[in-house]
């Protein structure tokens, strides 16, 4: 019924909580005080002489409570809010955190579209149980024994006991329903994130749909997910319905047995009439507060179920249990390495590869290989498992991510750019970069012209450069990725969209760097990397062979073959001319 790991989770809620029950209490007393005036002038009233102006006192003495109930009333609602703003500002800012930790590889835990469901709706879910069932969950206690010492003290001990022992009735049946909404709970939580991605996926792939005609189709796909989303809706909504009206049946139960015991103690003498009418209007309320723990509860549990998910995400493993530095690159040996995206589906199957200090490795291989795959391992956005990748003799696994992205930038054939200004997403390479150093970097992209054109540094990109073309977009990533002052460069297709002239100023600008900088160029077009100290050359996960150029056209078919058919390929044209 109570999460620990929630309450461990933000210790400073904590006074809130309590400041929540004390408030509550204040009120059940105000309540008590304005309830035994009411009655004791009603018994005055009934067996003495009284004139109307002896109720000035009582009628003044009940609108204080009145006003000091309102009061309270406020700050319970205030103390709730600030329970759950404390808890809910904290665990945002957890899952941030441990997003930045995770890094790169944060989707290898997580999906996109549970991640922001989890932050936002699931964080909200919280809400109620901070600000509303942890202080209900101490007050229902408190209450009903409050209850107790006045009924006794006021009215009669054998009703009080009579009462008190009902009360536990309630809590019984939070239990018995408590393991089959937890199942429950979780099956809900699943439908809904699962309904979250489709929805996103769909939104974005809108075009694609309407393109294909296949709108229909997906709009039908995504209303069987909305309604067996429903369903299981419906089934949690019958679920907490039926077990309020069992509670709810506990509850009226009580109060009626607390009437008949005041009434009949009355009739035989053994109460005053105040005293009874005082139990009749309080009896209530001492199962009132249990069945609203009830009611918080279903919403607590709701919150309980999606903080599992969170907690999950949170418990993953992160860059912190990374502890290895570099800061430089030496030498990148990769021997032995194998990798598999998804169980028994291995795409790398055991391969060697070397990167000496400032040399012009090239991959290359037909679509499909695995050159990328061998990319992300090597920023760690995937992790491997079987064989090693050793930079300067150290396990890349074991380097934090923060150190390793120092050194190693990473430019691929799709590179994302934030909505803002030409010069705020290049400053993303080099933050304290001159103008002149971020037109040099656009020089050497061939992109200086253009944005000179434009509004220059100050021209507005929209969201992931969505107002420029394909080609240009990459020679921008290349611009922001030359100003990032790193010892490795890794371009994967990075120019696979680039006019021919544009590409060949950019390549011979990374031909330049070769002296300073280490650079591995992935590509399919083997002309891009005839350049290259070494080649390495991919098939079906295997490197098949390596070696220059030169030596390759010689000795390995495969490149042989591809080498050929690029070339008849690029010639097409010139000879129908
Ligand atoms: N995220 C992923 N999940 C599962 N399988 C994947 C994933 N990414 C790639 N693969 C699979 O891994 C294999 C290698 O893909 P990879 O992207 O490394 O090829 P590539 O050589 O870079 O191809 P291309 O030249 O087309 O970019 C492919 O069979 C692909 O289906
Ligand atoms: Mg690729």
């Amino acid at each position: 019924m109570f999460d620990k790991r929630l309450m461990k989770l933000c210790p400073e809620s904590k006074k809130y909580i309590i400041g929540n029950i004390v408030f509550q209490w204040l009120e059940l007393i105000l309540n008590a005080v304005m309830i035994w005036i009411v009655a004791d002038n009603i018994q005055d009233f009934y067996y003495k002489e009284k004139d109307v102006s002896d109720l000035i006192f009582p009628v003044f003495i009940i609108l204080c409570t009145v006003i000091l109930r309102f009061i309270t009333t406020r700050c319970v609602t205030r103390m709730s809010y600030l329970a759950s703003k404390t808890v809910k500002k904290k665990l945002r800012q957890l899952i941030y955190e441990k997003l930045l930790r995770l890094g790169v590889n944060y989707r290898e835990k997580v999906s996109t579209s549970e991640l922001v469901q989890e932050s936002v709706e699931g964080v909200d879910q919280l809400e109620s149980y901070f600000g509303q069932y942890v202080p209900q969950f101490f007050y229902a206690f408190i209450a009903p024994l409050t209850l107790f010492f006045l009924f006794g003290f006021g009215g009669s001990w054998f009703a009080a006991a009579i009462l008190l022992i009902c009360v536990p009735l309630i809590p019984g049946t939070i239990m018995m329903v408590q393991k089959f909404a937890k199942k429950l709970l979780a099956k809900y939580w699943g439908q809904y994130t699962e309904l979250g991605s489709t929805f996103l996926e769909n939104l974005q792939g809108m075009t694609t749909l309407k393109t294909y005609q296949a709108d229909e189709f997906k709009n039908q796909e995504m209303n069987k997910e909305s309604e067996n989303f429903r369903f299981v809706t419906m089934k949690v909504l019958t679920m907490q319905l039926n077990s309020i009206i069992i509670m709810d049946f506990f509850t009226y139960s009580g109060a009626a047995i607390g009437i008949i015991i005041a009434t009949n103690s009355f009739v035989n003498g053994s109460v005053s009439l105040a005293a009874c009418i005082f139990m009749i209007l309080l009896s209530a309320e001492f199962f009132l507060p249990m069945r609203r723990l009830g009611s918080y509860f279903h919403v607590a549990m709701n919150g309980m179920a999606a903080s599992d998910k969170i907690f999950k995400f949170l418990n993953s493993e992160d860059d912190l249990d990374k502890t290895l530095d570099i800061n430089e690159i030496k030498d990148i040996r990769i021997e032995n390495l194998s990798f598999e995206y998804e169980e028994d589906r291995e795409v790398i199957h055991g391969i060697d590869i070397v990167i000496p200090r400032n040399s012009f490795v090239g991959i290359v291989g037909e679509s499909g290989c695995g050159k990328s795959t061998v990319a992300s391992l090597l920023i760690g956005k995937n992790t491997y498992n079987k064989g090693h990748i050793f930079i300067n003799g150290k396990e890349l696994k074991e380097i934090n991510e923060k150190a390793l992205l120092k050194e190693i930038t990473y430019v691929s054939h799709n590179s994302f750019f934030f909505k803002g200004s030409v010069r705020d997403n290049l400053l993303l390479g080099k933050k304290a970069a001159t103008d002149e150093e971020l037109w040099t970097a656009l020089k050497s992209a061939n992109l200086d012209e253009f944005f000179r054109n434009e509004k220059g540094l100050e021209t507005e990109l929209l969201e992931n450069a969505a107002n420029i073309s394909g080609g240009q977009k990459q020679r921008l990533a290349l611009a922001r990725a030359l100003l990032h002052d790193s010892d490795m460069y890794i371009f994967d297709e990075a120019t696979s969209n680039i006019d021919v002239d544009s590409e060949e100023i950019i390549l011979n600008h990374i031909l330049e760097m070769k002296s300073k900088k280490t650079v591995l160029f992935i590509s399919h077009r083997l002309m891009n990397t005839v350049n290259a100290d070494n080649i390495y050359v991919m098939d079906k996960g295997k490197i098949v062979d390596r070696g220059k150029h030169s030596d390759l056209l010689e000795k390995c078919k495969i490149y042989h073959k591809l080498w050929n058919t690029q070339q008849e390929l690029e010639n097409y044209g010139k000879e129908v001319m």
